[in-house]
């Protein structure tokens, strides 16, 4: 790769606001070879799994000391874990999913764990023999509903997809069901009361996800792994928890492997979607329990890094903060990669912070045709609302960001990507010359880079984690 020459440069970065230079990198050879190294824990969106070589270059640039890095929106982990070979690593995200999976990242279990030992307790657990005997009516049902839509009747399928949330039906806000729905539901519930497994979190992953995001069968399978885990000690959890959440990311059954919404089954005019059945087979009769044993191998035989690292479920400007305060900080620079749409990461990865959690959350509610219903995707009340995703609030969350590092004397390095769920260009709340022009007023010099004008979809069609635009990838790269 071309090395990045940011000392001397002079046509880099905008000396006209409306005109923006950047000096464009020729990463494609190295993108093409992602190496094993290159971890990707779940499918994200915005994922710098492609460009890790870029930031990690651009990042050795401005602090060529090799000194400790602050990953200050860290989501999937991916820019963590690379950068953790060679530096000492701090992440933060407000996300307790992100911290789960930085922390399996980062700082491995040192137990010596016997995977297939831990599978058998859940697969022969108590627990998971009643979850089985307490669900089998719906396990049942969506089986007949598959069997129908293979013979040519999806309706069945449909409504199961659209109607079968056992915490709606719980509630009584959606009272027109079939009668086999309905029965199948009545029974399931009423066993589920008879377990005492509705008021605390023995089934929170099939009461609240079953049969919109999984099959109900995976989801009392990551039920009965989830009581598993919380036996094990405090020191291995986090590696645990991170191979549950991804497997939970390669089973669920949504258009493009978030958990914005479950499968809209129907076309506009209310017929159901042609191949219907084929997608829900594709992901509903994946194996929870072997793709786990994958994961759990895959976190367990990672390299063991020489430096310190450390994780925080937290919010930037907190973590800002306190690394202010706390005078022995080692870190010499900060890597940023907010998000830059209006669409709240909280609402693509509700059901992962769920898992973590554990805490059965108060449902949002939505008023639809004249009715109180729970959210469709059943999210969160209290899902994050980051300042960087709504138009008023994100120019004095981007001025706190610039202004506290700044106040670290340390150069920062920031992201400026796309994201998008509808894979066309979605406007950013904020153009790149406006932040440019925001950031000169706490950096001396500020440039922007670019990872070349690729775009993430020609780079490979066939995987979620890129189909996000077609714009590139930029740094904009702070320095005092
Ligand atoms: C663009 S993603 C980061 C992607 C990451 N670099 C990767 O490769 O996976 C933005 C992240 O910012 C986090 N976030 C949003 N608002 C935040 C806040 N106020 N404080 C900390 N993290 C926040 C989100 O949870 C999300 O994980």
């Amino acid at each position: 790769m071309k090395r990045l020459e940011l000392e001397n440069n002079q046509q880099f970065g905008s000396k006209d606001k409306n005109e923006i230079n950047y000096k464009q990198l020729d990463l494609f050879p190295e993108l093409t070879s992602v190496s094993q190294e290159q971890f990707r824990p779940i499918h994200y969106l915005g994922s710098k799994l492609r460009i890790l070589d870029f930031v990690k270059n651009t990042i050795d640039q401005v602090d060529p000391s090799g000194g400790g890095v602050c990953d200050l929106f860290a989501g999937s982990g991916t820019v963590s874990k690379y950068l953790s070979k060679s530096r000492s690593v701090t992440s933060v995200d407000i996300q307790e999913y992100s911290r789960v999976i930085c922390s399996a990242l980062l700082r491995p279990t040192t137990k010596d764990i016997n995977v297939n030992e831990f599978l058998e307790r859940c697969i022969s657990s108590l627990h998971y023999t009643e979850l089985i005997f307490c669900m089998q009516p719906m396990i049942d049902y969506e089986t007949h509903c598959v069997d129908k839509a293979l013979h040519g009747d999806p309706i069945p399928l449909c409504e199961l997809i659209e109607k079968g949330s056992i915490l709606t039906f719980e509630q009584g806000l959606n009272l027109d069901y079939s009668s086999d729905l309905s029965e199948a539901l009545k029974n399931a519930i009423s066993r589920l009361e008879k377990s005492d497994f509705i008021l605390g979190p023995e089934a929170l992953v099939v009461r609240y996800f079953g049969g919109l995001y999984f099959s109900y069968l995976q989801a009392i399978q990551i039920d009965a792994i989830l009581e598993e885990i919380h036996k094990l000690p405090l020191e291995s959890k986090d590696t645990f928890l991170a191979a549950v959440l991804s497997t939970a990311s390669d089973i669920v059954n949504t258009v493009g492997k978030q958990f914005a919404q479950p499968l809209k089954p129907r076309n506009a005019d209310g017929t159901p979607k042609k191949n219907l059945v084929i997608r829900v087979q594709k992901d509903r009769t994946k194996d929870v329990f072997s793709l786990l044993k994958g994961w759990l191998e895959l976190y367990l035989s990672q390299e063991r890094s020489e430096y310190d690292h450390y994780v925080y479920k937290m919010d930037y400007s907190n973590a800002l903060d306190d690394i202010y305060h706390t005078k022995t900080s080692d870190i010499k620079v900060v890597y940023a990669d907010p998000p830059y749409t209006r669409y709240h990461y909280s609402r693509y990865y509700h059901v992962l912070e769920t898992i973590c959690l554990r805490d059965n959350p108060k449902i949002s509610k939505t008023n639809l045709n004249g009715g109180t219903n729970l959210s469709r995707g059943i999210y969160r009340e209290d899902r994050h609302q980051s300042p960087f995703s709504i138009k008023t609030q994100a120019a004095a969350a981007f001025n706190d960001l610039f202004n506290k590092v700044s106040n670290l004397n340390v150069p920062l390095v920031m992201s400026y990507s796309p994201f998008d769920e509808t894979k066309k260009a979605t406007p950013r709340v904020h153009t790149i010359s406006k932040l440019e022009e925001m950031a000169k007023n706490y950096f001396a010099r500020v440039e922007t880079v670019s990872a070349g004008q690729f775009s993430h979809s020609k780079l490979n069609h066939s995987n979620n984690n890129f189909d996000i635009s077609y714009d590139a990838e930029l740094l904009i790269v702070c320095q005092l």
